[in-house]
Formats: C-alpha cells, structure tokens, sequence
C-alpha cells in the first residue's frame, strides 16, 4: 500500500501514544511464567505483540480480555507445555530473542520458532551462544538463522560479557538465569534498556545492579500480581520530530513511558535545538521496579548538528533513523557512530536509512557503523520504500509532512507491527 504525505502546516494537539512494544512483549512473557493470574491494562494491540500472546497461549497460557485489560493465566516457570509444530514469531525480534531464554531451561521438551522472510535474517546465535554455555542446545538454520529448535535441559548459571550492548541479550540470559542452578550474571559494555531488570524486580525476583554486572538467582515463582504499560517513546518520536520538524508546531505527548534508558532521543533532539519539557527520569545505579510516565510538551526550533556517540546509541537505537532525517534539517554535520546494531534490525537500517533518505534528497553517507548527513537544506521529496519496516514507514510519514514536495510511502502497512493508528493519529495533530 503506498501513502502520500504532503508537506504540513502547524502540528498542534495532545497525542495518546500507544502502549510501549518493549513492555507488552514482557508482560506477556513474563505472565505466561508466573503461577497466579496477571491482569495487564494497556497491553499494546499491534502486530508483534499479537505474536507474542499467540505463543504464550500456544505455551499452555490462558489469555482473557476483560475490561479493556487482558488477564493471563501462565503455567509456571518450568512447565511450558509442548507445541505441535512452530511457534510463529511473526515479525517479532524481541520474542524471537527473549522466548528461547525461558524454553531452554525447561527439561522435558523442544520448541521450534519460526518468523516472516524479515526474521529468517535476522540472527540468534547471539543467544544461543549464551544459552549453549549454560548447558542448553539451540540447533539453528546454518548455525545461525530462524527456523530454530531449543532443546530445553538443566541449566546452570553463568558470568556472561555482552559481545554488544542488547537488551535482547541481555533479557535471554537474565530468564535463562530465573531456571537455572545458582547465579547468573550478565556484563553490559554500556547500559541498554532494562525493563526486564524492572519487571523482573516488581515480580520478587532477587536481581541486582553492581557498576555494568546485573546479577539474578534462580527462582521458584513470580509474583507480578498487576502491570500497567504505559505510551511508547519508540513510536512517540515519530510525532515528536514531526513537531520539532515543522515550523510553529506545538504538541503534548500523553502518559509517555519515560524511563531513562529509552529516552536517548528526546535528549539528542533537545541537544540539536528542539523544545523538550517534561520530567524525563534520570539515571540510577540500583534497579528500580517502577516504569515512569511523563506528560512531554514538544515544539519547533532551529535545529544544530549533533554527534551521537557508540555510548548514547543502545538509549535511542529505534530511533536513530529520525537522528539522520533531523540532521537533514540541522545546520552542520550530524553523525551517529558505533551503530552497527542497525544492520540487525527489522531490515538493514543503516542501507535504508541512507538510500530512502538520499532519494528524498539529503546530502548522507553511510559509514562502516552509522551515517553522517550535511543539513540545514532539508528534504525535496519524492518516494521511499518502506521495505517491510515498520519504522522505516513512519520515518518516510515524517519526512513527507516535513518535506517541499511530500513523500510517497510505498509499503506503509509496515506501520501496523508497532503502531496501528499512526496515520490516523497524525491526520488528527494536522487538523487540529
Ligand atoms: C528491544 C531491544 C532493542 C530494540 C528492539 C526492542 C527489546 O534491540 O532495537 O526494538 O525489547 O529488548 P537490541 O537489544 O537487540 O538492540
């Protein structure tokens, strides 16, 4: 399906973002892990998170929806049940990558997990890697590639660096932990998201932070009783940059997730000139268990090149496309360096970035791990390929609304894996 976005006037209003992607598959997962009833308000209802509540109930999970909320009935830390053929993880890299860390422990069964042609791209011997030094076996395509088997066993735990900072590792090994005999540790080249950390707390799990070393005992149960997910920064940035793009644009972003360790863009769109108010969380040593909310107010202004640095990339990773399409409208060089992640993600990130953007008219270059792209002239126009990337879509959104001539979107059904309404929702900041 191909979209057009004309340039815009003004983007004024109050946005509702929906439910933080990161979050939901968590609290599904973790859900389908405990013994007693969750009840889940504000689960995100979006493609990749259908996934995940399909493989949950697939695990022996009951999932009831009920006033808005979903209660989930899991089975247990250890008694996933078997599943007749593949579990479909759809589009989801996080299922992909955090399932596996619970299935392999768990000592009477094998699983296979399969995904769309993105997934079969996408790699998981980074946590089968892990996993195989934990005592688990994962048997994949050419070593490496979705389809692949988990063939649960006893684990026991590990110390174990991070080769990258990913927050998908990370989650996989500290699950892997919760079934494993004695403690498990992961180390963090830099910090990346830790929700899992968060939740983990909430449910009574004994987890701790020391420096960059993240520490989980074995368990016998979680107790998460109630969760709440608040709005998505990843998919509220979108807005934001249309706001901070379009001239005398002014929005509220609404009962936003604003935990420190994915609001990296906020504060590199602030440091490139944009106006930013609202109470972002700051940093901490310990884990905390609580996911803060803030109310953000967002606003135009003339934006400055920035350096994004490798240490500021895993607080911002979903977001780095937009650092390269504010940089076109940013006076200097913008650049973004030590994101070779990006090749990773949905598609290569980094190619489609550079080429979807370059098409449109910046003047930006790939480098071996990131992009620098020469500003202050803006966007023409034109039309650019999602490639089946739900974030490479809404990136395309933006750039037309901010664009001279508009941009053409082919593929833009891509939104829906993470933002169903994206359309609709800025259609509604445009009028009022
Ligand atoms: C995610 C972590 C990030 C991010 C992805 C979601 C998560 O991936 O890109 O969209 O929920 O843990 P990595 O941790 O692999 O960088």
């Amino acid at each position: 399906m191909s979209v057009r976005f004309a340039p815009s006037g003004p983007l004024r209003g109050t946005l509702r973002v929906p439910s933080d992607k990161s979050l939901s598959h968590r609290a599904a997962l973790f859900a389908a892990m405990s013994d007693e009833p969750v009840s889940i308000t504000g689960y995100l209802d979006a493609a990749d998170t259908n996934s995940t509540l399909a493989a949950v109930q697939a695990l022996g999970a009951l999932v009831e929806r009920r006033d808005g909320s979903l209660i989930v009935r899991g089975v247990g830390l250890r008694a996933a049940a078997p599943v007749a053929g593949v579990i479909d993880v759809g589009n989801a890299g996080t299922l992909m990558r955090l399932l596996p860390g619970w299935l392999a422990g768990q000592e009477d069964g094998s699983w296979t997990l399969d995904g769309d042609a993105s997934i079969r791209r996408r790699p998981v011997d980074r946590v089968a890697a892990p996993l195989a030094l934990m005592g688990a076996r994962i048997e994949a395509t050419a070593g490496r590639f979705p389809p692949f088997t988990v063939i649960g066993s006893a684990l026991h735990g590990i110390e174990y660096e991070l080769p990258v900072a990913s927050a998908q590792i990370k989650s996989c090994v500290l699950l892997a932990g919760l079934v494993a005999t004695g403690p498990t540790t992961v180390v963090e080249p830099v910090p990346s998201r830790d929700h899992t950390e968060r939740m983990l707390a909430a449910a009574g799990v004994r987890i701790s932070r020391v420096g960059d070393r993240i520490t989980v005992a074995a368990q016998d149960e979680l107790e998460l009783g109630a969760l709440h997910v608040p709005g998505d920064p990843s998919s509220a940035a979108f807005a934001a940059a249309a706001a901070v793009l379009v001239p005398r644009s002014r929005i509220v972003l609404e009962g936003m997730g604003a935990n420190w360790t994915r609001t990296g863009f906020f504060r590199i769109m602030e440091r490139m000139g944009a106006v930013v108010v609202g109470p972002l969380e700051e940093p901490a040593d310990e884990i905390r268990a609580a996911e803060p909310v803030a109310e953000l107010d967002v606003a135009h202004g003339p934006l400055v090149a920035t350096v994004v640095e490798p240490d500021e990339v895993p607080l911002a990773i979903d977001e780095l496309p937009l650092v390269a399409l504010l940089g076109c409208f940013a006076e200097g060089v913008t650049e973004v360096r030590g994101a070779g992640e990006l090749r990773l993600k949905e598609t290569d990130r980094i190619a489609a970035v550079v080429e979807g953007l370059r098409g449109l008219g910046a003047a930006i270059e790939a480098t071996s791990d990131g992009f620098a792209v020469s500003g202050g002239g803006g966007l023409r126009g034109g039309t650019i390929d999602a490639r089946g990337d739900h974030r490479m879509a809404m990136l395309g959104a933006v750039a037309g609304l901010a664009s001279q001539e508009g941009v053409e979107v082919v593929g833009m059904e891509a939104a829906a894996v993470s933002y169903p309404g994206f359309e609709a929702d800025l259609a509604s900041l445009r009028a009022s």
